[in-house]
């Protein structure tokens, strides 16, 4: 509970630390958890409540640590049990919560399990963990026709022990990636105790990574489309209502029984990752006998237009309200296109993952949108999570070397798609070359950082009122400050199609103009805060500001 007696997790403005590339304590080139000790004072300064860490268990790093060898250790190049239970204890001193990340859909092939599974005779309890099946035409075909989401059919098939090629094993991900079976009660009962074990030494949270796939139609069926019609190797289409893999209803049962544990604990909360299509699908996730929260992706992907934001937004707060739900707004992810460079596109919609193209990008544009897309985020009712860097204004890298990239998106897919490593650039925190303060000097980071970030760095935006840093600071100080910001109240006001215009509690308002006419702001009221100074009165173009209804 906050001091207003409202649960914490209701309106919390959480950052995303994706662990590899935030800051690197140790001078390996990969970001750490002392590392991330080192940066608390940072966003204490910057005004957040909570920080979200990407997984940090002892992993092969195939996929950027979503792919778990050991759920109740840390990886050794982030450091150890000890260090997580210190930075628990720094965090929770500065007045932070701490949410981890929970990998349940699948393991890494190196997990004690899967090398048991694959030790192990067909048929057997170890296979059965996961989603080991025979093929058909003598088992040469794979199962079924889904296909996973970084390029491939989601099957691959193993060499038994005595030598001969056997059975088939689902990865909606990489090969290396093999899907649990959640039928199998070991399974349900392995992660319960996983997340009492993280619970106990001191986690605020978790954020549950894909977390509307846990559940597949038993039978396995078909999911009878091409390749052509799933835009080439996606979970697509992700929102049919018959979906095998996807959103499968029986998902909801775990959650449930994951709720009664969190309730188990003072102040306990979870975030799904259910990328559902339309907020009256992500509802279901968050019923009071479910989850507390899910991360609203309709509004991430949706375009610079005042239209489809308004319409996210009237569906989110209808739906989520319905059921009692805060909703939970976000622009960037460690998965997408930073939203700057986006937003500097003709096409301002995120992508995916199979669709993502170097395009044209103005990025001067971009940056005025995404300065007036945090005003609108968090003005909004409910939680927002920032994802690392995007205080800075750092944009999309598209440039990186082809040898430096690592995504396994970009090898699955041959080449075709240059994945996710763009976003997820090592943050630059000071000085005039890389490493730029992320680790310590001569060391040289995971990927790397251009030379032109010199400018983005935290210390040169420290103490330029004009750097979206500054803005950041401005914009939580400012939402924390005004108690209109809490809570629920929300309306709309009367303005022109193309401007967003409405109110929160206590007079609180916000504009947002998407439209080349300027928006005269009412002659009372006083201005709080602007995307960019205002020249009288009046909004121009992608700009927006936070005003009073009042004197
Ligand atoms: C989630 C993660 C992503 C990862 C995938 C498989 O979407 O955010 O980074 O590749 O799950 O675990």
């Amino acid at each position: 509970m906050t001091a207003t007696g409202r649960e914490w997790w209701r309106d919390a403005v959480v950052y995303q630390i994706y662990i590899r590339s935030f800051a690197d304590g140790n001078g390996d080139g990969v970001g750490d958890i002392d590392g991330i000790r080192s940066r608390l004072p940072y966003l204490v300064a910057l005004g957040v409540d909570a920080i979200w860490i990407t997984p940090w268990y002892p992993s092969p790093l195939v996929d950027g640590g979503y792919d778990v060898a050991d759920y109740r250790d840390i990886h050794p190049s982030f450091g150890t049990l000890a260090d997580a239970k210190a930075l628990l204890d720094d965090a929770h001193g500065l007045g932070l919560r701490v949410i981890a990340d929970i990998v349940p859909n699948h393991t890494s092939d190196r997990h004690a399990w899967f090398v048991e599974a694959l030790a192990a005779e067909p048929g057997s309890p170890a296979r059965s963990r996961y989603l080991f099946r025979d093929g058909p035409d003598g088992g040469s075909a794979p199962p079924n026709d889904w296909r996973s989401a970084f390029g491939g059919p989601a099957w691959t098939r193993v060499t038994e022990p005595d030598g001969r090629p056997g059975q088939w094993y689902l990865h909606l991900f990489a090969p290396e990636q093999p899907d649990l079976d959640w039928i199998n009660p070991e399974v349900r009962a392995e992660f319960e105790s996983i997340l009492r074990f993280w619970f106990e030494l001191g986690v605020d949270g978790f954020r549950i990574d894909v977390a509307s796939a846990l559940a597949k139609s038993p039978a396995l069926p078909d999911l009878g489309y091409s390749d052509a019609e799933n835009g080439g190797a996606m979970l697509m289409p992700w929102d049919r209502d018959d979906h095998p893999h996807w959103d499968v209803e029986a998902v909801h049962d775990i959650y449930r029984d994951w709720r009664e544990i969190g309730d188990g604990y003072d102040g306990r909360m979870f975030v799904a990752e259910a990328i559902v299509g339309p907020p009256d699908r992500l509802a279901p996730y968050v019923r009071r006998d479910t989850l507390h929260t899910a991360f609203n992706f309709a509004f991430m992907h949706a375009p610079w237009d005042a239209a489809a934001l308004r319409s996210v937004i009237d569906d989110t707060l209808g739906a989520l309200g319905a059921v009692g739900a805060p909703a939970i707004w976000l622009l960037s992810s460690h998965d997408e296109t930073r939203h700057l460079t986006r937003y500097g596109r003709a096409d301002t919609r995120v992508q995916g993952l199979a669709r993502e193209r170097v395009q044209p990008v103005d990025l001067e544009l971009g940056e005025r949108r995404a300065r007036a897309a945090l005003l609108l985020m968090l003005a909004l009712p409910g939680g927002a999570y920032l994802y690392q860097g995007e205080e800075l204004g750092l944009r999309q890298v598209e440039n990186l070397p082809d040898d430096a990239l690592q995504d396994p998106a970009w090898t699955r897919s041959g080449g075709d798609v240059r994945g996710r490593d763009g976003c997820r650039v090592p943050i630059p925190w000071s000085g005039q070359e890389p490493p730029f303060g992320f680790g310590p000097p001569g060391s040289t980071p995971w990927l790397p950082q251009p030379a032109e970030w010199r400018v983005f760095t935290a210390e040169a935006e420290a103490d330029d009122p004009g750097s979206m840093l500054a803005l950041y600071r401005e914009a939580l100080r400012t939402r924390r400050d005004q108690p209109g910001f809490a809570g629920e109240p929300f309306r709309w006001l009367d303005a022109p199609g193309d401007v967003l215009h409405f109110e929160r509690g206590a007079g609180l308002r916000c504009a947002v103009n998407f439209a080349a006419e300027p928006f005269a702001l009412p002659v009372e009221g006083r201005v709080l805060l602007a995307s960019t100074p205002l020249a009288g009165r009046v909004l121009e173009q992608d700009t927006a500001a936070w005003f009073t209804a009042g004197a």
